[in-house]
């Protein structure tokens, strides 16, 4: 079973996929902890994010690789080193939508996607798992929540991770980000037709795990 969640950035697609995938048993993917650890390798291997043809091809020659903790969380590995806490840094997130957008690089990680994501049941988060990765996904759900609520999660999770970062910091990164992300040629943030929309805005994260496993356990 593949079970597809999109959505914008901190509308809380990671916390409810990795609960969701921990409960079912399935493999959690985190999609866009794949193109973070592509745009660390470009950064750190000073590839200009114009150079479209060098990343494609840094995409094809690298090897990500998500590995699930037994405890739901997981580690991302680029090129066998673990960067599960270099991906989440701020020059990383700045530039991802930029190395997000090539379609090269999008053919290279949906590919990716669908061969790990076919291993056995998954659920799978990002931005276009519904609309083109999986279009035929068995369930599919886009998570939402207004502006100033995911301004606020993605700000207590940075801190947590001790990033010393600031509302506006956060502010500008997501704006700056869903335009980006939902105005791109190739495969924009979109929810699709078929799926459940959420608007988490006032919703505890139980509630929202409750409200998706509910639809999933719904025939239909
Ligand atoms: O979910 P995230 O914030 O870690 O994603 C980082 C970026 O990666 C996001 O701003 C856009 C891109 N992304 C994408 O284009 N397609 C996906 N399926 C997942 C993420």
């Amino acid at each position: 079973m593949i079970i597809a969640i999109d959505g914008p950035a901190g509308a809380g697609k990671s916390t409810i996929a990795r609960m969701i995938a921990q409960k079912l048993g399935f493999l959690y993917i985190d999609t866009g902890a794949m193109y973070r650890a592509l745009t660390l390798k470009v950064l750190e291997g000073k590839i200009s994010p114009e150079d479209s043809n060098r990343i494609i091809e840094s995409a094809k020659s690298s090897r990500i690789d998500l590995r699930n903790n037994p405890d739901g969380s997981l580690r991302v590995f680029l090129d066998n080193k673990d960067v599960t806490a270099q991906i989440r840094e701020p020059f990383v997130t700045k530039s991802v939508s930029l190395i997000a957008k090539i379609r090269g690089v999008r053919e290279v990680m949906s590919e990716l996607q669908r061969k790990l994501g076919k291993q056995g049941s998954a659920v799978l988060d990002g931005r276009d798992i519904g609309t083109v990765v999986f279009p035929d996904a068995d369930k599919k759900f886009y998570l939402d929540a207004n502006f100033k609520e995911r301004v606020n999660r993605r700000l207590k999770e940075l801190k947590e991770l001790g990033q010393e970062v600031t509302f506006a910091d956060i502010e500008t990164d997501l704006s700056n980000r869903d335009t980006m992300d939902s105005k791109r040629e190739f495969a924009p943030l979109k929810k699709a037709e078929d799926a459940v929309y959420i608007d988490t805005t006032d919703m505890t994260i139980e509630e929202v795990v409750d409200t998706v496993l509910k639809k999933i356990s719904d025939n239909g």
